[in-house]
């Protein structure tokens, strides 16, 4: 079936109580039951479309994740209260003491640290790997590995990781593939690639608004069911649930999302052309000079572009700091971290996003200290933002 993400949620008519076309938010922990016997269905999972208690599900979370699943192809999703509340219980609840992960070298800063300082209190050991290198990445695998684990576009160098070729190596070895994949909703769908489970920092380009941080997990019926199951569910026990309002509010955001996708992924390509042009050596997947350009064709929607995210070097932290700093007076964006908002953010990856990461590591991964990661806005005229950004660079030396 041809992969079709914003169809999906174009399809995806959710009928409020009342006929709203906004679902109303239940605004409740707990709910109530005319017979004592479908309370007890209901903690047995038995009783369909009935609702127990809000950490477990709630109505509003299930319109949110009912359509996550439909966005990724899934056959289900659950809601979180942050990104790391979604990569943290999906990884938990994959692994048991004794497992071993192998995942990508350059991941988000707190997926970094999580893996590297985290889990080994659980006995689960870790390989980092060049997610590039296939074959450093299959020879990492050990009889006791349980997961391969990336981000499709990693965060911060904008790797691709090429998520076919992946699943088949994690299924040749029976083991499963995870993929974070925050910065590239609508693009690419990495489960319809072959991931086993795909995870979301839907405070980022899914909502879209910077108003709040939450997350998603996708996956197939019984590893979500799995999740929340009341006696072993990780996202049951440990309780990251996202809060009612927030979902309805992330869901009605979903519907814009395929609209904002083009013109960020738009507004990125043109600004990352002009600053080549220019002389800025910069980093973007839709540049045909990027190590991931084919990958990222062969894995992409065309209709939704390269994302949103590039990045470039000043040179030092120092410079970098220089340059964000002039850039936020003169308004092309705000020096901030995260990204998928609506304005631009910037931000010097090492000394923030990445910064969990220790300075070795960073050399290690080719992080450099001046590398400046952008996340593009929605403005309508890009050239002006160009023109400021060309003033910017000019003043501080770096063209
Ligand atoms: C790729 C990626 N995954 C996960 C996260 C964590 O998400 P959250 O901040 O919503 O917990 C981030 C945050 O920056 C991210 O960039």
């Amino acid at each position: 079936m041809k992969f079709d993400p914003s169809g999906n949620i174009q399809d995806l008519l959710q009928f409020g109580e009342y006929g709203d076309v906004n679902p109303s938010v239940t605004d409740s922990a707990t709910f109530t039951f005319m017979q004592a016997k479908t309370m007890l269905e209901t903690f047995k999972g038995e009783a369909e479309g009935c609702f127990l208690y809000s950490r477990h599900w709630n109505p509003s979370n299930k319109y949110l994740a009912d359509a996550m699943a439909a966005m990724e192809g899934t056959q289900a999703a659950w809601v979180t209260a942050s990104g790391m509340g979604a990569i943290t219980s999906a990884i938990l609840q994959l692994c048991n003491a004794g497992d071993h992960i192998v995942t990508s070298r350059t991941t988000y800063g707190g997926t970094f640290a999580f893996l590297n300082n985290y889990v080994q209190k659980f006995n689960i050991s870790v390989t980092f790997v060049d997610i590039l290198n296939l074959s450093e990445v299959e020879a990492a695998i050990q009889p006791n590995t349980r997961l391969i684990y990336t981000e499709t576009v990693t965060n911060p160098l904008l790797q691709v990781s090429d998520i076919p070729t992946l699943a088949e190596i994690a299924h040749r070895h029976k083991i499963q593939l995870m993929v974070d994949n925050t910065f590239t909703p609508m693009i690419v769908a990495p489960a319809r690639l072959g991931a086993d489970v795909v995870v979301y920092s839907l405070t980022k380009f899914v909502n879209g608004k910077n108003d709040c941080v939450a997350g998603a997990i996708c996956g197939n019926l019984s590893f979500i069911n799995s999740l929340i199951d009341v006696n072993s569910g990780t996202a049951m026990l440990l309780g990251p649930v996202l809060d009612p309002f927030r979902s309805s509010s992330i869901l009605k955001n979903m519907h814009t999302l395929h609209i904002r996708m083009q013109q960020h992924s738009r507004n990125a390509m043109y600004l990352a052309k002009k600053l080549t042009e220019a002389g800025i050596k910069v980093n973007y997947p839709g540049l045909e000079n990027h190590s991931g350009h084919d990958t990222m064709k062969k894995i992409m929607h065309p209709d939704f572009g390269f994302g949103g995210m590039l990045s470039f070097d000043a040179g030092s932290a120092e410079k970098a700091a220089e340059v964000m700093e002039m850039m936020e007076n003169e308004g092309v964006g705000y020096l901030a971290v995260s990204l998928g908002y609506f304005k631009t953010l910037f931000s010097n990856s090492g000394k923030s996003t990445s910064s969990e990461v220790p300075e070795e590591k960073q050399k290690e991964m080719g992080l450099t200290e001046g590398l400046i990661r952008f996340s593009v806005g929605l403005d309508h005229d890009i050239e002006r933002t160009f023109e400021k950004m060309k003033k910017c660079l000019n003043s501080t030396g770096l063209l």
